[in-house]
C-alpha cells in the first residue's frame, strides 16, 4: 500500500502499479498526478484512475485523518466485484485494451461469473460493435465450445484470447446500425422466400428487416436455420465458404448465449451473405469442368434419390465415400454420391463423409502449397464442417430441425466437387502432387 501526503490531503493505493507491477512509491508526484517510472502512466492521484487507458485504473482505500492520526482501509475490495468487473471488461473491449481485458476476465471469473455470461458480455459487444460477423466472433465461439472439456487455467485463457479477439476485430470498426422488424407477420414460407430473394439481389436492407421479422414471429432455431441455410445457398461456395461457416458459427454462439439474443446476433451474418460472390461466378468453377452444371444436373436428381434411397439399411459407407470425394474426375465423385444416396445414406452421412474428406486433405496437405493453396483447402474444411455441422444429429434432436440442409441447390455436391478439385486447375495439380 502507498500513502500519500499531497498539498494538505493524504491518500492510499495500491502500490503495485496496475500496467506490470511496478512500485508506485518510486513513482513521482505532481499536480495531483502520480506517474509511474517505468513506462510512465499517470494517475489521478485521488481517484486512482488512470490517464493512460493501458495500464489501467490503481485501486484505492478510504482514508481518514483522526486527531493526527492517518487511518487507512486496508482493502481494496469493490462492493459488487462482478458488477466492477463487469464494468471493466466493456471498458476493455471498448479500447482494445489487452490488460484490462485479462485482468477483467479473470475478475469476473474470481466474482463467481458463470463463463457463459463473460460469453454472451463479449458476443454481445462483438455484434454492435462492429457491421457484421468477424473472425473474432467465430474465434470466441469456437473457444467458448471446448470451455466445459478446459481445466480452469486454460478456459480463462481461453476466454480472454476470444474476448481479445473480439475486442481486436472491432477496433476503428463502424458499429452495426440497428434495423427493425417490418410491422406485419408474413407466412413463414413468404420470410423463407423473401430472404432468399434479397440475398439473390444482394439487398442487404431487406434481407436484414426480413429476419428480424422472422425472429419477431417466432421462428424456432430449427427454422431460422432452415431459411437462412436455404439463403446462403443461394450461390454455390458462396465467399469461399465463409458465409456458411459464419452462419453456423452464429448458431453455435446463440445455442451458448441463449436464443433470447438471437435479433442481436444473427443480423450480423446477413451482409457477407447477401454480398458474396458464388462459386458460379468464378471461372474456377467453369474450367476445365463445368462444375456448377454438373451440381446442377446432379442435385436435380437428390430429393428422388433420399426419396428411395429411404428405409435402406444402416449406410456405414463414410470412410470409402470419403476417398471417393478425394479422387479428382467431379462426374465420379456425383455418381459416387448419388450411389451413396441410393444405399441409404442420409444428408447427415453425405456430411460426415465430406467433413473427414476435407480433413484428410488438410492432413495429406504438402509442405510445398502455396499459402493461397491452403486457404483454399481450410475454407473447404471450415464449410464442410459448417456444412455436417448444419445437419448434425444433435442438434436435430435439440430443435427437432429436419436435416435442413439437404433440401437444394447443391450445397454438398459443390463442396464435393471443390473439395475433391480445388478450386484452380493449377491448384489441383498441386494439390495432387
Ligand atoms: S509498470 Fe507502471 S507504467 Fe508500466
Amino acid at each position: 500500500m502507498l500513502v500519500i501526503y499531497d498539498r494538505g490531503r493524504v491518500f492510499a493505493l495500491d502500490n503495485r502499479c496496475p500496467h506490470m507491477g511496478f512500485p508506485l512509491e518510486r513513482g513521482s508526484v505532481e499536480d495531483g498526478i502520480l506517474t509511474c517510472h517505468w513506462h510512465h502512466a499517470r494517475f489521478d492521484l485521488e481517484s486512482g484512475c488512470t490517464f493512460d487507458l493501458w495500464a489501467d485504473d490503481v485501486p484505492i482505500c478510504p482514508v481518514e485523518v483522526r486527531n493526527g492520526h492517518v487511518w487507512v482501509k486496508t482493502t481494496f475490495t469493490q462492493a459488487d466485484p462482478a458488477a466492477h468487473w463487469h464494468q471493466r471488461l466493456a471498458n476493455g473491449l471498448a479500447h482494445d485494451l489487452g490488460l484490462a481485458i485479462a485482468k477483467a476476465v479473470h475478475g469476473q471469473l474470481t466474482a463467481g461469473v458463470p463463463q457463459a455470461e463473460i460469453v454472451r458480455q463479449v458476443a454481445l459487444f462483438g455484434a454492435q460493435n462492429r457491421d457484421g460477423w468477424g473472425v473474432g466472433l467465430t474465434i470466441l465461439t469456437a473457444l467458448a465450445n471446448l470451455l466445459p472439456v478446459l481445466p480452469e487455467e486454460e478456459a480463462y485463457l481461453a476466454l480472454f484470447h476470444g474476448a481479445r479477439r473480439v475486442a481486436a476485430d472491432c477496433d476503428g470498426a463502424a458499429p452495426r446500425r440497428e434495423r427493425a422488424p417490418l410491422g406485419s407477420r408474413p407466412e413463414p414460407a413468404a420470410l423463407k422466400r423473401w430472404l432468399r430473394r434479397w440475398t439473390n439481389v444482394r439487398h442487404r436492407e431487406a434481407a436484414e428487416r426480413t429476419l428480424l421479422t422472422a425472429i419477431a414471429a417466432g421462428f424456432s432455431p430449427a427454422e431460422l436455420a432452415d431459411a437462412l441455410f436455404a439463403a446462403a445457398t443461394e450461390r454455390a461456395f458462396a465467399d469461399s465458404g465463409h458465409s456458411l461457416d459464419f452462419i453456423n458459427k452464429a448458431f453455435e454462439c446463440l445455442d451458448l448465449v441463449g436464443w433470447q439474443h438471437a435479433a442481436a446476433l444473427l443480423p450480423t451474418v446477413v451482409g457477407q451473405m447477401v454480398a458474396a460472390r458464388g462459386a458460379e461466378e468464378s471461372t474456377a468453377w467453369r474450367q476445365p469442368v463445368d462444375l456448377v452444371a454438373l451440381c446442377e444436373e446432379s442435385t436435380s436428381e437428390v430429393a428422388d434419390l433420399f426419396t428411395a434411397g429411404r428405409g435402406a439399411c444402416d449406410w456405414s459407407g463414410h470412410a470409402a465415400l470419403a476417398r471417393e470425394l478425394l479422387g479428382d474426375n467431379p462426374v465420379r465423385i456425383a455418381d459416387a454420391l448419388k450411389e451413396a444416396i441410393r444405399a441409404g445414406a442420409a444428408p447427415a452421412d453425405l456430411g460426415q463423409s465430406l467433413a473427414y474428406a476435407a480433413a484428410l486433405r488438410l492432413a495429406r496437405f504438402g509442405n510445398a502449397n502455396e499459402h493461397a493453396d491452403w486457404e483454399t483447402a481450410h475454407h473447404i474444411f471450415t464449410y464442410a464442417n459448417a456444412d455436417a455441422d448444419g445437419h448434425c444429429q444433435h442438434r436435430h434432436a435439440r430443435h427437432g430441425c429436419p436435416r435442413r440442409l439437404a433440401r437444394r441447390d447443391g450445397a454438398l455436391p459443390c463442396s464435393l466437387s471443390q473439395c475433391a478439385t480445388g478450386a484452380h486447375p493449377g491448384r489441383r495439380r498441386r494439390a495432387a502432387r
